[in-house]
This record gives C-alpha cells, sequence and structure tokens, in this order.
C-alpha cells in the first residue's frame, strides 16, 4: 500500500490524474474501472484539460463503472451514467462503444448483474481501477457486511449511504434504496487499485481501513492485500492517522 499525502483536493485530483493518464499513455487500450461520486471530479476535469490541450487521447480507452442506482436511467441527472457523461465522457475522445456501466432501469436487476459480470470477463480485467471511499468504509456500493460480496449484485443502501448521497437529490426520499454495484473480488482483481480520499469526513474511514483490521465490516481494508493499491488523499482525510 502506497499513501500519497496531498495538501488539498486540487493537489489530490492532480496527483490522481496524473497516475490515470500515465496508465493510458502507457497502455493506450487500458481498461479503466471508473467512479462517481465528488472525490473523483476533479481528477476528471484534469483529465478533461489535458484532453483539450491535446496531451491525452481516450480513443482506445474502454471503461467499465463501479455502480448505478436501480431505477436511474440517463434521462435522471442523478443517474450515474447521466454523472459520467456530464463530468467525462461527452468531453473526452471516448468510444460509447467502450463505456460500460450498469444498467439501472432493468426490470431484472439480477439478471444485469450476471450481465455485467460477463462483460468484465470479456474486458480481461481491469487496468486500472480508481476509488472513492464511503464515510462508512464502502467501495463502490459493496457495503459493511458480515462477507466480502464477489461479483456483481444488487445492495440496499445502507442508512449512512442515503444520509451520506442525499445531497445530490431535492430530499432523502428521492435517493434509491439499491443499486447494483461490482463486488469486492471484481475490484480487487483489478491490476492496479487507485482510491481518491478529501476532507475531514472521510478521516474516520481512512483510519478504518487502512490502519485497522482487514475485515468485511470496512469493505476498503481488502485493499491492504492488494499488490499495487495507491491512496491519494489530502491532509484532512490523513488527520486521524
Ligand atoms: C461511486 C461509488 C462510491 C463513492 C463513495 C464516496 O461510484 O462507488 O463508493 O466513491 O460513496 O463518494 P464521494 O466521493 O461522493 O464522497
Amino acid at each position: 500500500m502506497r499513501i500519497i499525502r496531498t495538501r488539498d483536493y486540487k493537489q489530490m485530483s492532480r496527483d490522481a490524474a496524473n497516475i490515470i493518464s500515465a496508465q493510458v499513455i502507457l497502455k493506450p487500450n487500458s481498461v479503466l474501472g471508473l467512479a462517481t461520486g465528488s472525490s473523483p471530479i476533479g481528477a476528471y476535469e484534469q483529465l478533461i484539460r489535458w484532453y483539450q490541450k491535446g496531451d491525452l487521447n481516450f480513443s482506445r480507452v474502454r471503461t467499465v463503472n463501479l455502480d448505478e442506482y436501480v431505477g436511474l436511467g440517463f434521462d435522471n441527472h442523478e443517474s450515474y451514467k447521466r454523472f459520467m457523461y456530464d463530468n467525462l465522457f461527452s468531453q473526452i475522445n471516448i468510444d460509447p462503444a467502450n463505456i460500460n456501466i450498469p444498467n439501472g432501469c432493468t426490470s431484472d436487476p439480477e439478471e444485469e448483474c450476471r450481465r455485467y459480470d460477463g462483460v468484465l470477463r470479456t474486458l480481461g480485467g481491469i487496468d486500472l481501477q480508481l476509488l472513492g471511499l464511503g464515510v462508512n468504509g464502502h467501495i463502490g456500493f459493496n457495503e459493511p457486511a458480515d462477507i466480502f460480496a464477489k461479483g456483481t449484485h444488487v445492495v440496499h443502501l445502507s442508512e449512512s449511504t442515503i444520509e451520506a448521497n442525499k445531497r445530490f437529490f431535492a430530499k432523502a426520499e428521492d435517493v434509491p434504496r439499491s443499486a447494483v454495484t461490482m463486488g469486492i473480488f471484481d475490484i480487487i482483481q483489478a491490476d492496479r487499485v487507485l482510491m481518491v480520499a478529501s476532507g475531514a469526513g472521510k478521516a474516520q474511514a481512512v483510519k478504518d481501513a487502512f490502519f485497522g483490521p482487514i475485515t468485511p465490516r470496512v469493505p476498503a481494508s481488502i485493499l491492504q492485500f492488494h499488490k499495487d493499491f495507491t491512496l491519494v488523499a489530502d491532509e484532512e482525510a490523513l488527520s486521524l492517522v
């Protein structure tokens, strides 16, 4: 495990974008595992700037997103599909055929999980997985549980996640109660894992996940085992360690 300590969110975002862009330069057809939420937005903005300057080319990059709310589709601004187009995909030269996001608008979420695991298999694995960290230690939407979930599955969101995510919705009742997420096994199979964490609100989760025991009660703690895991976190997120 490698920890890169940054001054603030801006520097965290720049460092993370540097790592992602190195991946794309070294392997132009990389499979990038991508996350939504506020943590990666700054990194996406930086990648867009470098693309606009002509320094990055995403034409052969393939992507897989971690998760999607059940019931939300592209026409809903809070869907993760919409988030990805608004914050990254619509502003770079990625081929839409190379974008993979779980379909939240399916009548059969279990079948969608099987389909998505098939997509992951067909891609042949993830080269670099970008992650944020939930305040309860979740990664993707793998919530604290008794076991580490393996493949893509349907989750019922915990109260703390609904509370944390309600800021994106008009009111807490609008936050979907379930989601489709890649599993822990899918995530840790990635060749490299990069997590971004910022702000005092993440300090306890960072401490529990990376300076405590490895347990499914803190899903991110499994990353302590990963052979190439980098945490880029700002001073506030590292304030308890
Ligand atoms: C998003 C995701 C989540 C977030 C986490 C942190 O695709 O999988 O695990 O990374 O909830 O969210 P933010 O960055 O908004 O604090």
